[in-house]
């Protein structure tokens, strides 16, 4: 199953409903799924299950953009009768026709609570998941027709993939229709094999009322710029991740942090007061010498054995973080400065409060340490005003500009951070603020620490490739909408690519 469906369930979990409107039923799988899932919930719940069935014809799947085989109604209908056996607190009605019809023709139907007798109306569904016909035009009306529904799930949300191919969104999806409407779109990804991303989105005024309960805070700070934000990324990585890093960066952090950008080649991105690029070609000419010298050793680039990448010596890789944190350490007048790796995702405005938690008065610099290994540097913190700032900077930089970084045993950002961090703290009594110190379990230091209750970080290529973390990667409860609506890592991925 594709890994966006598992969220209409971990919506459901969220918002409980006892009446859900499926627009496209389909063969019924996913209409059982989500009716035992509310049932652990409700004593009853009503499903109303709208499609073509057997009914639809060429020149429809034609213009709905229709992929799939259809099922006939009296199939489905018997699947949902074998299920109403051994639950019978689910009723159920199969609405045969053009959604851009049937909806309309049924939206003041109801059914009747057992429990309360209370007539539940269509119209006013409490999670309508719509997922029937692609064209814009159906995916309009469906949403005009079931907009008073408490939550709304839309499947059909896309966007371009890495090589920039993507579907006609003035055509298909629900793109169009969402730039009129207050949404979310929900966290996980997956691929088309025509080329793009595809995503769900929800909206609805009890959902969107969830959201907003969050989201509302955006702290003013009264000194312009005192804390800034450093990040970098290649030109894949900027249509993979970076776009959307920038994008939620204006929307969730506070309007004084600045954020800088350091790019290897030009790439069109607004800059504005508070969001600067900074070109590594035209101000830090020793990244460029750096790779330039290691570019074809092979050993430089995590080849150590000539066959497999080892990242712990991937020296060439890694270096752009080092070159573009010292460099605006050294450069940057604000008074705290945190990388944050681009393949973050930000869900919550970012609060003061938050920020003094993760780099504590007195602390040079904080961290993501883990027991048995090397610490995550997908976060760092520093205060530029410190004693130490400018050694510590240039002593980092200098182990790359002199190559010193070779004789170090691994090669990587986060083996010289700690072997830096660790001198500095023994030689001048620097102290260091560990994130993590209070959480026993190493697995995915990033989001179960404190930066978790607002930030996601993408380690790794199965995330990326989801989109988010996943439920699984949790060790600690999270109360976050975000975190209630990813998924749990899937079974291949738990099997064949830990
Ligand atoms: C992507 S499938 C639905 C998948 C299903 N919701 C699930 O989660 O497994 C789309 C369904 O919408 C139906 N459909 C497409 N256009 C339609 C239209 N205009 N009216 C009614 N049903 C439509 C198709 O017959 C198909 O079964």
């Amino acid at each position: 199953m594709f890994l966006r469906y598992q969220q209409v369930s971990r919506i459901i979990e969220l918002v409980k409903p006892k009446t859900i409107v499926e627009v496209g039923t389909w063969n019924g799988d996913h209409a059982l799924i989500m009716a035992k899932t509310a049932l652990r919930h409700q004593t009853a719940v009503h499903y109303w299950g709208f499609d073509l069935f057997e009914g639809s014809s060429e020149s429809i799947d034609i213009q709905e953009f229709n992929f799939r085989s259809h099922t006939k109604l009296e199939e489905v209908k018997e699947k949902l009768e074998k299920f109403q056996r051994s639950n019978k607190g689910f009723t159920f009605n199969l609405i045969k026709g053009n959604t851009r019809q049937t909806i309309r023709a049924n939206i003041n139907a109801s059914w009747p609570d057992p429990k309360t007798q209370k007539e539940h109306i269509l119209g006013e569904a409490d999670l309508s998941y719509i997922d029937g016909g692609h064209s814009i035009e159906t995916i309009q009306s469906d949403y005009n027709q079931l907009k008073n529904s408490k939550t709304i799930v839309l499947d059909d949300y896309y966007t371009p993939d890495e090589n920039g191919n993507c579907p006609t969104t003035k055509k298909v999806g629900c793109n169009e229709l969402l730039t009129n409407i207050d949404h979310f779109i929900l966290p996980a990804c997956d691929r088309l094999d025509s080329g793009g991303v595809i995503q769900m989105a929800a909206t609805g005024k009890n959902f969107m009322r969830k959201l907003s309960l969050e989201q509302k805070k955006i702290e003013k700070s009264s000194q312009k710029f005192t804390r800034t934000v450093v990040t970098s990324f290649s030109p894949l990585g900027y249509y993979s991740y970076g776009k959307r890093f920038i994008e939620q960066f204006a929307r969730f952090w506070p309007k004084k942090v600045k954020l800088i950008i350091y790019l290897e080649a030009p790439l069109p991105i607004k800059t504005t007061e508070q969001i600067e690029t900074r070109m590594f070609s035209k101000i830090c000419p020793e990244i460029i010498e750096f790779k330039a010298r290691h570019m074809n050793n092979a050993k430089a680039n995590g080849f150590v054995d000539g066959k497999t990448k080892n990242y712990r010596y991937d020296a060439v890789k890694f270096c752009h973080k080092v070159f573009a944190l010292t460099h605006c350490a050294l450069s940057n007048p604000s008074e705290k400065l945190y990388w944050i790796d681009a393949d973050t995702i930000f869900f919550k405005p970012i609060t003061n409060a938050f920020l003094n938690q993760i780099l504590p008065k007195g602390y040079y610099t904080s961290y993501l340490g883990r027991r048995d290994k090397h610490s995550e540097t997908g976060f760092m913190g520093f205060d530029l005003q410190h004693n130490s700032n400018i050694e510590f900077m240039e002593f980092w930089k200098n182990i790359y500009d002199q190559d010193m970084i070779f004789d170090l045993p691994e090669w990587h950002d986060c083996f010289v951070y700690d072997e830096l961090r660790k001198y500095f703290e023994a030689k001048f009594a620097v102290k260091s603020f560990d994130i993590r110190k209070d959480y026993e379990d190493d697995h995915h230091p990033f989001i179960n620490s404190p930066l978790g209750g607002f930030m996601d970080h993408l380690i790794s290529d199965r995330r990326k490739e989801a989109g988010c973390s996943f439920a699984s990667d949790l060790r600690t409860t999270r109360k976050e909408l975000y975190w209630q609506l990813v998924p749990y890592m899937p079974e291949e991925f738990v099997v064949n690519k830990i």
